[in-house]
């Protein structure tokens, strides 16, 4: 494989390296993943995480394996142990189908390569495209909100939500970032903090809880927010908290928007419900982990509801903002996500 750079992955010498993203911002360690084990432990962790860069990661280290020589039987076997590991995130799902067909080819190692790199290369592009749409929809002065994190460090690119997010400062367009720290993995106050304070965008962090009152004092303009999988009638599965944003977002008249690739779209899905939605460990829940080490705060033995993603509505989208252009609720009404791309 050729040398390549993204913000969190690193081919270097045909390995691929990986940024602890439960590291930062406190230390930037990166990892060398040699097997698919050490991939898998990386995507549990969320030392990997972001919807796009999973299925580019677990990409990427099929193309390392196959070029290391493993039997192609055992990399059929690779393909399914990564495609099993994580649920939500469809793009995992779409890029491993690619690099099924690339490993059915006759000369499948550099199909496999060829594919890997340019899934890369695609998902910068998609990114592009993206900000170039979504930052259109911004008016100046804007005070956006985001939850989770959506930016480099989940792509290859310049990230989804965040990506508009900074394609509107650069057009002068955006005053402040409210920052959603994203309970319970802090996603926001650990990623988009440091993502935003290296992009020079000023923001302020809240906690997930302060939103609400924060639209009451009509200090939120719009809110931009990343999917996991978007089902074909339009429901977003995305990060846990981002459906409570939507309602807030109605009941202040606030636009809600939704940036993702088409890679996040699932035709085959019908409906959110149908979105398989991941559970995680209970000490997530009842204290924190980190570079500080662990926090608990609540009794050992708390019983803990911790899903890791949350189900909006497609009624509460103001629009999907996707890297062919943006996709309006009526579209939606009408079946655009039902038809074949
Ligand atoms: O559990 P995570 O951190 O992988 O969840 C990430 C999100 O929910 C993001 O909003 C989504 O994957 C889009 S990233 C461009």
């Amino acid at each position: 494989m050729q040398t390549l750079t993204t913000t969190s992955l690193r081919i270097r010498k045909s390995q691929l390296w990986i940024l602890d993203q439960q590291a930062l911002p406190q230390r930037a360690e990166w990892h060398l993943c040699r097997t698919v084990d050490d991939l898998v432990g990386h995507i549990h962790a969320l030392r990997v995480r972001g919807a796009p860069l999973i299925g580019l990661s677990a990409s990427l280290l099929l193309a390392q394996l196959a070029e290391e020589g493993m039997p192609v039987a055992e990399l059929h076997q690779a393909l399914a142990t990564l495609r099993a590991s994580r649920p939500t995130a469809v793009n995992l799902m779409n890029n491993l189908d690619r690099m099924k067909i690339a490993l059915e080819q006759r000369f499948h190692i550099p199909a496999m390569v060829q594919e890997a790199e340019g899934l890369v290369g695609e998902d910068r592009e998609l990114c592009d495209r993206i900000a170039t749409h979504g930052a259109e929809l911004v008016t100046a002065g804007s005070r956006l909100l985001t939850h989770c994190n959506t930016g480099g460090l989940a792509t290859a690119g310049v990230g989804t939500a965040l990506g508009v997010i900074h394609r509107a400062h650069q057009q002068g367009k955006v005053s402040q970032v409210w920052v959603d720290e994203t309970r319970p993995l802090l996603q926001g106050g650990r990623l988009t903090a440091w993502e935003l304070g290296e992009l020079k965008i000023p923001y302020r962090l809240i906690c997930d809880s302060m939103a609400a009152s924060l639209m009451a004092k009509k200090q939120v303009d719009a809110i931009w927010v990343g999917a996991d999988r978007i089902a074909a009638n339009g429901d977003v599965a995305n990060k846990i908290g981002t459906y409570s944003l939507a309602v807030l977002a109605k009941y202040h008249g606030i636009p809600f928007y939704v940036a993702a690739p088409h890679t996040t779209h699932d035709p085959h899905c019908p409906n959110g419900e149908a979105i398989p939605i991941e559970q995680r460990a209970a000490k997530e829940v009842t204290g924190v982990s980190g570079s500080f080490g662990d926090v608990q705060w609540a009794p050992v033995d708390a019983e803990v509801y911790n899903p890791a993603f949350d189900v909006t509505p497609a009624e509460l989208v103001s629009g999907w903002v996707l890297d062919s252009g943006v996709v309006t609720p009526e579209q939606v009404r009408d079946g655009i996500f039902r038809a074949a791309r």
